[in-house]
């Protein structure tokens, strides 16, 4: 599986329950990446989405605990091994796990490559990413242009994992 997420300059990626800015160009990177695709996410994330709706044209697996959760346009899933067995239908390379903070702290062994957009701020953040610089498992392997929006300066990047964990092993 891979993973893909917009980190500030101290790897923040929310506050208070939504992202710390939209950047259209952000948005249609992660719309191109997963479209089609199987994503991966926490109930928090799933719950903030815009309307509450499920992403359009991709299979959204959703992580919770909450053993009465229903809702038949997705996917529930109660635990990592849960997961591990839907997604085993599926090219690994075509799951993405899309957060939030929690998600990605327990998928990202297991995860080999990340699409990380890095914004060059330092926002209010709670929420946070690892710090893919400081983990020797993880290696950057492309970096593009800086680019702007609004004044805001931003770069997109992948980092490699050089000690993937099998999703067998989970
Ligand atoms: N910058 C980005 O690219 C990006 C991307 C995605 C999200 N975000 C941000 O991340 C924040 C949300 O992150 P979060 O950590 O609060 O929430 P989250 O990871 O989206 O969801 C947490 C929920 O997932 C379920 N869960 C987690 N681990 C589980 C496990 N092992 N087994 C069963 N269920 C499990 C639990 O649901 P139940 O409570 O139902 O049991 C838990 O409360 C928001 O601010 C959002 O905007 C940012």
């Amino acid at each position: 599986m891979k993973t893909i997420v917009a980190v500030d300059l101290n790897w923040g990626i929310g506050y208070k329950g939504s992202l710390l800015v939209k950047i259209p160009e952000d948005m249609s990177f992660f719309k191109k990446m997963t479209l089609g695709k199987v994503v991966i996410m926490g109930r928090e994330t799933f719950e903030s989405l815009p309307g509450k709706e499920p992403l359009e044209g991709r299979k959204n697996i959703i992580l919770s605990r909450k053993e009465g959760y229903r809702d038949n346009r997705i996917t529930i899933c109660h635990t990592l091994d849960d997961i591990f067995d839907v997604i085993k239908e599926y090219n690994s390379d075509d799951v993405f796990v899309i957060g939030g903070e929690s998600v990605y702290k327990q998928l990202l062994p297991f995860c080999k490559e990340a699409y990380i957009t890095k914004i060059e701020h330092r926002y209010d953040a709670d929420k946070f990413f690892n710090d893919l610089d400081s983990n020797e498992s993880w290696e950057l392997a492309s970096t593009s242009d800086l680019k702007t929006y609004k004044g805001i300066k931003y770069r997109f990047t992948k980092y490699v994992n050089s000690k993937l964990l099998s999703e067998n092993c989970g």
